[in-house]
């Protein structure tokens, strides 16, 4: 496949629409209010052209990807708290430029990377187009596949995925508890659902308290709220919610279980049998 990328080109991992629009159109106001008062009134009045392009300079940081860099350490810092392992499956719900997934897919060495969207015209500005080429310049394609679906309505089997993963997606999402249950739902037992919003999403009424007790009650454990603090697109705390489905392989080995690992080392009656019932009954009730 031809992919004609130069080696100076970055990666562009979007821009929400409403500060390539608002700092575009401020920027043009503040010409057009210059211009006017310059010649009707003053031309000192002409200065105010000159905030105009910080506006316009930043409306083109937006449209370019802005903040790439700042972009590149949340990611970093995120899937360093998440973890990821070689040959895993990982989903990406509401991918948008491939963000998350295609982070992911160059922390692996062999493994699948899923990134869904269903590319809204004002959830960002992204398309899938845009995603496969930041596949391409990341050096990726060959391990990450996008494609178009709803976060309520997952077309993947029960338990599918390793780890389950979506960045500021979930909390604009009106029905976010549908897309919620979806998430958990192809994530395999014992598997991780990790997710970086904010703290509030002022349409679909989420709160991230809501939202832990919401996951537990979707039987995930451990479930863990981490603040971080980030200067995107403005300094801000958001958070780092995270826990494990139930039912891995390793969790609440029976009583049985736990004497085979015995067998042949110990006779398992008496105080034995007594001590590993009452480790397994305290493993129980850490893993609640
Ligand atoms: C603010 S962008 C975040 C994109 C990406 N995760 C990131 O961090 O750069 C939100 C994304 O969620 C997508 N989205 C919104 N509702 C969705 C839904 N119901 N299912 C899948 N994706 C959705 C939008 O199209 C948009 O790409």
């Amino acid at each position: 496949m031809e992919t004609n990328i130069t080696m100076a080109e970055k990666p562009n991992y979007g821009s929400p629409t409403w500060h390539v629009v608002s700092n575009a159109m401020l920027g043009s106001a503040l010409i057009l209010v210059g211009v006017i008062a310059g010649v009707r009134y003053s031309p000192l009045l002409y200065l105010l052209i000159i905030p105009s392009i910080y506006f316009l300079w930043s409306a083109y940081g937006w449209s370019r990807g802005g903040y790439l860099e700042e972009r590149l350490r949340i990611r970093e810092e995120f899937i360093r708290a998440v973890g990821v392992g070689d040959g895993e499956r990982i989903l990406d719900v509401g991918t948008g430029s491939g963000f998350l997934a295609i982070g992911f897919a160059k922390a692996m060495r062999e493994g699948e990377v899923v990134g869904i969207d269903i590319w809204m015209p004002m959830g960002g500005g992204t398309t899938m187009e845009n995603a496969l080429r930041n596949a391409e310049i990341e050096g990726v394609s060959d391990r990450v596949e996008f494609r178009r679906a709803d976060a309520r309505e997952i077309p993947y089997p029960d338990g599918h995925f390793d780890r389950v993963v979506a960045s500021f997606t979930i909390h604009i999402i009106r029905d976010w508890p549908r897309a919620l249950r979806e998430m958990v739902r192809v994530l395999k037992p014992g598997g991780v659902l990790a997710l970086l919003e904010p703290g509030r999403g002022w349409a679909s009424g989420w709160k991230v308290e809501r939202v832990v007790e919401h996951l537990k009650e979707l039987s995930l454990k451990q479930v863990k709220l981490q603040p971080l603090t980030i200067n995107f697109p403005k300094r801000r705390t958001v958070y780092l919610i995270k826990g494990v489905k139930t039912g891995g392989r390793n969790e609440h080995p029976s009583i049985m279980e736990l004497a085979g690992r015995f067998e042949g080392a110990v006779d398992y009656t008496g105080e034995v049998k007594e001590e590993v019932e009452r480790l397994f009954l305290q493993r129980h009730e850490e893993t609640k």
